[in-house]
């Protein structure tokens, strides 16, 4: 990866609070936006590269087509259509997977060697489409997972405890969606465990958990019927993931990934787990002892991703 390029298929509300954040965090040397509405990505470009001069760093903006997908060192797929009125749930899965599969299909066409990662919904399904349709081996093809769902974990947290969130180490696991739960077993605030934290802090108790877990698996939902849909959380969800990967970071973060054994779960799809990421993509897979309710929940998790994928047309 010798500069760092991205770029956005994409250019909704998703793939534009990412970019606005990778401008303003300064993260990158070339942004390319394509749309399948390309005056909505020309017209992007234009107010981005209007903000450059207020910007951290230099950096070149750009609508552009596929072929700029050949040296870049992330291609971000934010693409998606919503539920049509009167289609199914599977409908709309096989609708917006076949939009994954003509978006990589463009994406490998023009020579592209680097790194994949994907937003849209249903984001554990659809990465593992891109995978698939991409031929790329299978560290080099990510999902935001359960990142943004982590990020609202430890925010809810923070609020009970009064303690910074970004000393609130605990991650939501298993698919980006009802299913996902949070690995309480191993969530840490600075360095004591959360459950000593809850015997010994009278701001939370034992029953606050499941309120804060609700009110985090809920969140999207909640934001939807109040505004439509949701993009700055994923949006710096998805810079965070860019940095880790082209500062060779090593850092860990909860992001979609092929489910190769790593934990005892069905095999061949992408979950939300802990994994290691820097400039190869995901290094590897953290292995994390969960506790018996937990393994059972991962699992169940893994039932549903796997029962979605049996039922489509790949
Ligand atoms: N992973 C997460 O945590 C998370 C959070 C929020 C939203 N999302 C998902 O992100 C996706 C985008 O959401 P949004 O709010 O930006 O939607 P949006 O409708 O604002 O934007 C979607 C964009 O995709 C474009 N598009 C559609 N088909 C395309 C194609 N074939 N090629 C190129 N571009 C194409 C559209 O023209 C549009 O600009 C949705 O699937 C949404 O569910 C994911």
């Amino acid at each position: 990866m010798t500069k760092s390029k991205v770029v956005i298929v994409g250019t909704g509300f998703v793939g534009m609070s990412y970019a606005y954040a990778l401008v303003n965090q300064g993260t990158i040397e070339e942004l390319v936006l394509i749309d399948v509405n390309k005056d909505k990505a020309e017209g992007e470009a234009m107010d981005l590269n209007h903000g450059l001069a207020f910007a951290p760093r230099k950096m070149t903006i750009k609508a552009g087509d596929y072929s700029e997908c050949k040296d870049a060192g992330l291609v971000v797929i934010t693409a998606g259509v919503s539920q049509k009125p009167g289609e199914t749930r599977i409908d709309l899965l096989n609708r917006n997977a076949k939009i994954i599969q003509s978006v990589t299909k463009s994406i490998m066409e023009s020579g592209f060697d680097g790194i994949i990662l994907l937003a849209s919904n249903p984001v554990d399904i659809l990465t593992y489409v891109a995978w698939k349709e991409s031929g790329l081996p299978s560290s080099r093809v990510l999902g935001s997972g359960t990142s943004l769902d982590t990020a609202r974990l430890r925010y809810e947290i923070s609020k009970y405890i009064h303690i910074d969130a970004r000393n609130i180490h605990a991650y939501i696991l298993g698919e980006h969606g009802d299913s996902e739960f949070v690995c309480w077993s191993k969530a840490y605030v600075g360095t004591k465990p959360m459950l000593d934290v809850i015997e010994s802090m009278k701001e939370i108790e034992f029953e606050d958990l499941d309120h804060i877990y609700i009110k985090v698996r809920d969140a999207a939902q909640e934001i939807i019927k109040k505004k439509n849909s949701t993009y700055y959380g994923i949006g710096m969800a998805l810079v965070r993931i860019t940095n880790a990967i082209f500062d060779n970071e090593n850092s860990i973060l909860p992001v979609s990934v092929y489910n190769d054994g790593v934990y005892n779960i069905d095999k061949d799809l992408y979950i939300g787990l802990p994994a290691v990421l820097n400039r190869d993509g995901v290094h590897h897979v953290v292995n994390l002892k969960l506790s018996e309710d937990e393994q059972e929940k991962l699992s169940r998790s893994a039932k549903i991703l796997k029962n979605s994928l049996d039922q489509m047309n790949l």
